[in-house]
C-alpha cells in the first residue's frame, strides 16, 4: 500500500487531461513551441548542414526540443523532427529550400514503397534517440509528446511535390485512381504505426496524429482517407502494447468533427482555430480536446490575448482540456507573447 504521507511523484498534467480529469487549470503546450521564433533556436539551426540532418541529428533535435522548456513553463515538450521524415525514410527525396517550404522528388512505385518499409525503423532511429535523451533530461511531471504526421496530410506532400494551395493532384487521385491512393495510404498507416511504436518505446508518453490538411474533402472521403486511417494506426498501436494517448488533429475537418472524435479511435481531439465552443463542449463528453487560440492573436498578444485565453479555458475548463493554439507558432511572434500566455494559463486561478 503507498503510504499517502510520502508524495508520489505528481503525474504529469498532460497525462492527467488526457485520463479526462478536470483540472484546476489545464495544461500548456505549443504546437511549433520550438522554432525559428525562438533566437537560441536559429542560433542551433545555423550550425546544421541541412533541416533533415538537423532532425536525425539527436543531439541537436534533443537541444531544439528542450529550448522552449527552458524559457517556459510548459506542460509538456515535443520532439523535435518533422512530418515529412516518414516520406524521406520510405525512400522519396526530401529537401528544404530556404523560404520556399518543403520540396520532394518523384513518388516512388508502389512496390518500392512496400519493400522501403523495411528499413522505415533504421532511418527514424534517430528520432528514438532523441527522445530518450529528452526523457532522461526533462522533469518527470513535464511529459513528452511523439508524432507523426497522419497518412493523408503525408500523402498530399508525397503526391504534390510540396506544400500546394489546395491539394488538387492528391484529391483528384482519390477519384482518378484510388486503388493506387488507398495502396498509399496503407503503406503510411504502416510505416506510421511502426515509427509511433519506436517512439513511444523510446520515452513518448503521448502521441500525436498531424492531419493537417483534413478540409475540402467531403464526407466519404474524409471517412476514408482521415478517419479511417488513424483509426487503423490506433488499432495498430494498441495490438503493439503501445498504452500511450494518442491526440488527433484533423485540422480543417469542421463539420466533420464530431464523426472523426466517434470514429478515428483516438484518446483526445485537437480543435483549430475555428471550432465553435458548444462543439467542443459535447466532445468533452466524449474525449479530451485540446486548441485551440489563433497563433495570429498570440503574435499580436496584449490585452485581446489575454481576454482569448480567459474565454478559452472559462468555456472549456469545465471538462478534460489541455490548452493549445490551433496550429503552429508563426516566425515573427514576440517571444515575450509566448512568454505572457504561458503564464496566464499556468497561473489561472492563482
Ligand atoms: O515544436 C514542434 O511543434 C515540433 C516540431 C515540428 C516541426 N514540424 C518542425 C519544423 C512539428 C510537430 C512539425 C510538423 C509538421 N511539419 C507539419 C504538421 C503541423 C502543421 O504545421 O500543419 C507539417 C505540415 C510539416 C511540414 C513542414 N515542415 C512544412 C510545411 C515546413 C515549412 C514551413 C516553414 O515554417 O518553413 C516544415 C519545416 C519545419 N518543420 C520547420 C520547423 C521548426 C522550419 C524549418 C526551419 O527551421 O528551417
Amino acid at each position: 500500500m503507498p503510504d499517502p504521507a510520502i508524495p508520489t511523484p505528481s503525474k504529469p498534467r498532460l497525462l492527467r487531461a488526457l485520463a479526462g480529469e478536470v483540472l484546476d487549470r489545464p495544461p500548456v503546450w505549443l504546437m511549433r513551441q520550438a522554432g525559428r521564433y525562438l533566437p537560441e533556436y536559429r542560433a542551433l539551426r545555423s550550425r546544421a548542414k541541412d533541416f533533415i540532418a538537423f532532425c536525425l541529428n539527436p543531439e541537436m533535435a534533443a537541444e531544439a526540443t528542450l529550448q522552449p522548456m527552458r524559457r517556459f513553463p510548459l506542460d509538456a515538450a515535443i520532439v523535435f523532427a518533422d512530418i515529412l521524415l516518414v516520406p524521406l525514410a520510405l525512400g522519396q527525396k526530401v529537401w528544404f529550400e530556404e523560404g520556399e517550404g518543403p520540396k520532394l522528388g518523384p513518388l516512388p512505385a508502389q512496390a518500392e514503397l512496400e519493400v522501403s518499409l523495411d528499413a522505415v525503423l533504421g532511418l527514424l532511429a534517430p528520432v528514438g534517440e532523441t527522445l530518450a535523451d529528452v526523457r532522461e533530461a526533462l522533469e518527470p511531471d513535464r511529459a513528452l509528446i511523439g508524432f507523426a504526421g497522419a497518412p493523408w496530410t503525408v500523402a498530399t506532400y508525397m503526391i504534390e511535390g510540396g506544400s500546394s494551395r489546395d491539394r488538387a493532384r492528391a484529391r483528384g487521385l482519390a477519384y482518378q485512381d484510388p486503388a493506387r491512393l488507398d495502396a498509399l495510404i496503407e503503406v503510411l498507416v504502416e510505416a506510421t504505426a511502426r515509427y509511433l511504436t519506436l517512439q513511444a518505446a523510446s520515452g513518448a508518453d503521448v502521441l500525436k496524429l498531424f492531419d493537417s490538411w483534413s478540409d475540402n474533402l467531403p464526407e466519404d472521403l474524409f471517412e476514408r482517407l482521415v478517419t479511417r486511417p488513424h483509426g487503423r494506426i490506433v488499432a495498430r498501436l494498441r495490438e503493439a502494447g503501445v498504452s500511450a494517448p494518442v491526440i488527433g488533429f484533423p485540422k480543417g475537418a469542421g463539420a466533420l468533427l464530431e464523426a472523426y472524435a466517434a470514429g478515428a479511435g483516438v484518446d483526445a481531439v485537437a480543435l483549430d482555430v475555428q471550432a465553435p465552443a458548444a462543439l467542443g463542449q459535447r466532445l468533452q463528453k466524449r474525449l479530451p480536446i485540446q486548441g485551440a487560440l489563433d497563433p495570429l492573436l498570440l503574435r499580436a498578444g496584449g490585452a485581446a490575448m489575454d481576454q482569448a485565453v480567459d474565454r478559452m479555458i472559462g468555456q472549456w475548463n469545465g471538462g478534460p482540456y489541455i490548452f493549445n493554439l490551433g496550429h503552429g507558432v508563426v516566425l515573427d511572434t514576440p517571444v515575450e507573447n509566448v512568454e505572457r500566455l504561458v503564464a496566464r494559463v499556468t497561473g489561472w486561478g492563482g
